[in-house]
C-alpha cells in the first residue's frame, strides 16, 4: 500500500524515480510525486492526482537532481489530490518526505506544531513528519538522521520513510517501522524502496531494514542505526528473482501472466517437499516435530480476502485429510474479538505479500496471548513471515497484480501439504497418502490443460460479462471456491457477484434466480454430484441460466453453458475448479474495459486497519 523510492549517486535520480514508482504502482496508485536535489541542494517537488504517467507528464522539463525520493500513493488521510500526494514538505521547503503506514497521532502533533508556527498545506498525516524534521533541525546545522530519529521517537504509528534535506543533498534518510524499507547497493550510487521489484533492474544486492530501524544512505554505501542510535551491522543479500519476474513477460497484463504461471509455481511451491516412500511431505520450516504435533487438537487460519478463502480450502483439506477439526476466519475480524487463544491449538497465518497489516496484528495478538502461529505466506522475510513461529514459503514467485491467483493456488497447495503431513502422522494410510501425493504431482499438468481453453473462456466470459451481477454456487468443497470465484469477478470487473452454498439457495437467495442473474455453477463428479444437479434444475424451472465449471457435462437442459476440468482426487479438485473463475474474471474484466492489473479503490498490499 503505497510505494517508496530513493536514489543518491551520480546519475540523474528522476529517470529511476519514475520507472521504480511505475514498477510499485500496484501498490497504490491514486497520486505519485517526486522530490530531487539538485547539488547546488535547491528542493525540486513535483506531484499530481493520478498515475505515475500523469507525473511524468507534469514534469517540468529541467527537473533534475541526483539525490530524490519518490511515491505513489493509496489514500488513506485526504482525498486523492495533488496537495495530499506525496512528498510533503516543511514551510521552509528543506525538508521533503515520503511516507507509507499510518501516524496514529497526527493529529495532536499537528496541534503542537501549528502552536509553534508550521503552515500545513495538506490532509495527511504526514505532513507532520516533515514539520517534525525541521523543527528538530532548527536554524541550526543539525545531522539530518539526528532530526529524524528524533522527529520518529515522538511518533505513535507505523511508518517506511524516506527524507531529504536540501541543507544536506549527500544523504537520504529511511526509516522502518511496520512498513518495508529495502536499500539496493550499487557502484558509487545507493537506491532504497518499499519493495525489490523497484531495484531488481539496477542491483541485486539488498539490505532489509527491520522494525525500528534507520539508514543513513550516501552514494558511497550506507549506516543502519536503531532508534536508541545504536548502530546495527547488516549484511546484504542477493534477491533470489530474476528481473523477468517483474515484467508482464509479453503477455497483455500481469494478472494473465500470473494466472499462466500457475504450473510452474504449485512445482516450486510442492518442490523437494513430497515424500514417495513414506506417502508424506516434508515442511521443514514447520519447527515442529511429529510429537508436537500429535497434541494439536484444532487449527484456526487467518487471513484476509483470498487469503482467507484459500485458508477455507485449507481448512477443509486438513478435517479431511488429518481429520482434526480446522475453521478459516477473516484475520481483520479475528483481532477485534478478544480471541481466546487455546494451548492446543495451532494457528496460521496466510499473506501472499506478508504485509497485510489486520493479519499482522492477528499473529500479534496470538502470541501476546502465548499462542502457536505458523505462516503460510509468499514473501521471503516479510513482517509476517519474520513475527510467526515456523511456516511454509510458497515460492510462488513475486505476484504484482492486485488480484491474487498464483499465490492464491500455492497456498492451497501448501495446504495440502500441511494436511498430508498432519494426516500422516494421525490416521491417514500410506494408501491414502501415496492417492494424495501422486494427485499433487499430477496437477501442474491438470492446471496446463485448463488453460489451454482460455480462448474459449474469454467467449464464455464475452457472453456473461454484460450482467449485473452474477452468482456463484458451491456445495461443502466448492463453497470456498465459489467464494473466491465471486471475489475475483468483483474485484477486477466491478460486476457485482455473489456466493452462495448450493445447499442454501432454496432458503433466501433463489429469490434472485432470473435471466438477467447468471449463475456460476461449481459441479465436481464427487460424492455430492445429484445434490448439485438438483439445485441447477432448481435454477433452470426458474429460468435462470447456468454456467457449469464441471468434470462432466451436465445435461443441457440444466446448463447453458460448461467449462470441463480435469479430475483430480476429489480433496484436491476444488483447486482445479477455481482455475477457469480466474480466466472467466480476467477476460469478463477485459470485455468491460477494466484496468485490471490497478482495480479501481485497491492496492496490493493492505498495510493499513
Ligand atoms: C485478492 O485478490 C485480493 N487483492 C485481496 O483479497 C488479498 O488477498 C488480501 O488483501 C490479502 O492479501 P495478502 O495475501 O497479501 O495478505
Amino acid at each position: 500500500m503505497c510505494g517508496i523510492v530513493a536514489y543518491i549517486g551520480p546519475k540523474d535520480a528522476t529517470t529511476f524515480l519514475l520507472e521504480g514508482l511505475q514498477r510499485l504502482e500496484y501498490r497504490g496508485y491514486d497520486s505519485a510525486g517526486v522530490a530531487v536535489l539538485g547539488k547546488s541542494g535547491a528542493l525540486k517537488v513535483c506531484k499530481t492526482k493520478g498515475r505515475v504517467a500523469d507525473l511524468a507528464a507534469a514534469l517540468p522539463a529541467r527537473f533534475k537532481g541526483t539525490t530524490g525520493i519518490g511515491h505513489t500513493r493509496w489514500a488513506t488521510h485526504g482525498e486523492p489530490s495533488d496537495a495530499n500526494a506525496h512528498p510533503h514538505t516543511d514551510n521552509a521547503e528543506r525538508i521533503a518526505v515520503v511516507h507509507n503506514g499510518i501516524i496514529e497521532n497526527a493529529d495532536e502533533l499537528r496541534a503542537k506544531l501549528t502552536a509553534e508556527g508550521a503552515v500545513f498545506r495538506s490532509e495527511t498525516d504526514t505532513e507532520v513528519l516533515a514539520h517534525l524534521v525541521a523543527a528538530h533541525l532548527g536554524d541550526g546545522e543539525g545531522q539530518l538522521e539526528d532530526a529524524v530519529r528524533a522527529a520518529l521517537k515522538l511518533v505513535v504509528g507505523t511508518y517506511g520513510i524516506a527524507v531529504v534535506d536540501s541543507a544536506q543533498p549527500d544523504r537520504i534518510v529511511v526509516a522502518r517501522n511496520g512498513s518495508p524499507i529495502v536499500l539496493g547497493l550499487g557502484e558509487k550510487e545507493m537506491f532504497a524502496a518499499s519493495d525489490v521489484a523497484a531495484l531488481v533492474r539496477y542491483t541485486r544486492q539488498v539490505v532489509h531494514l527491520e522494525d525500528g530501524e534507520l539508514a543513513v544512505v550516501r552514494a558511497d554505501g550506507f549506516r543502519t542505526f536503531t532508534e536508541d542510535a545504536r548502530t546495527v551491522t547488516r549484511q546484504p543479500s542477493t534477491v533470489d528473482w530474476e528481473v523477468g519476474s517483474y515484467d508482464t513477460g509479453g503477455y497483455e497484463h500481469y494478472l494473465l501472466k500470473e494466472i499462466h504461471e500457475q504450473p510452474a509455481a504449485v512445482e516450486r511451491t510442492l518442490s523437494g517437499r513430497l515424500d514417495e516412500r513414506f506417502a508424506t511431505a516434508h515442511l521443514g520450516g514447520l519447527n515442529l516435530d511429529a510429537r508436537e504435533l500429535r497434541e494439536i487438537r484444532r487449527v484456526k487460519i487467518l487471513g484476509c480476502g483470498s487469503a482467507y478463502y484459500a485458508g477455507e480450502m485449507g481448512a477443509q483439506l486438513i478435517e479431511e485429510l488429518a481429520r482434526i477439526p480446522a475453521h478459516s476466519e477473516p484475520a481483520s475480524e479475528f483481532r477485534y474479538r478478544n480471541p481466546v487463544i487455546e494451548a492446543d491449538t495451532l494457528y496460521v497465518a496466510v499473506s501472499q505479500s506478508g504485509e497485510t497489516y489486520d493479519t499482522l496484528a492477528a499473529v500479534q495478538e496470538i502470541k501476546r496471548k502465548g499462542g502457536r502461529v505458523l505462516g503460510v505466506v509468499n514473501t521471503v522475510g516479510s513482517a509476517i513471515a519474520r513475527e510467526c513461529d515456523g511456516g511454509i514459503y510458497l515460492h510462488a514467485g513475486p505476484e504484482i497484480s492486485v488480484a491474487s491467483t498464483k499465490a492464491f493456488t500455492s497456498t492451497v497447495i501448501a495446504f495440502a501439504l500441511l494436511a498430508l503431513h498432519f494426516g500422516r502422522i494421525h490416521d491417514l494410510s500410506p494408501a491414502d497418502g501415496r492417492r494424495i501425493v501422486s494427485a499433487l504431482k499430477a496437477l501442474p499438468g491438470h492446471i496446463r490443460q485448463i488453460l489451454e481453453q482460455d480462448e474459449e473462456i474469454a467467449e464464455l466470459a464475452a457472453k456473461y460479462a454484460d450482467n449485473a451481477g452474477m452468482m456463484f454456487i458451491g456445495r461443502v468443497r466448492g463453497y470456498p471456491v465459489a467464494r473466491e470465484g465471486a471475489q475475483k469477478l468483483k474485484e477486477i470487473s466491478y460486476v457485482h457477484a455473489e456466493a452462495y452454498p448450493a445447499s442454501e439457495l432454496k432458503h433466501g437467495p433463489l429469490a434472485l434466480i432470473s435471466p438477467e442473474l447468471p449463475t456460476v455453477a461449481l459441479v465436481p463428479d464427487d460424492e455430492l454430484l445429484d445434490k448439485n444437479l438438483t439445485t441447477l434444475g432448481e435454477i433452470k424451472a426458474r429460468s435462470g441460466r447456468v454456467l457449469a465449471v464441471a468434470h462432466r457435462a451436465p445435461e443441457a437442459k440444466l446448463a447453458d453453458h460448461c467449462i470441463l476440468v480435469p479430475k483430480s482426487e476429489p480433496e484436491l479438485d476444488p483447486l482445479l475448479l477455481n482455475i477457469p473463475l480466474q480466466l472467466l474474471a480476467y477476460h469478463a474484466a477485459v470485455a468491460l474495459g477494466r484496468d485490471v492489473d490497478k482495480p479501481r479503490n485497491l492496492a496490493k498490499s493492505v498495510t493499513v486497519e
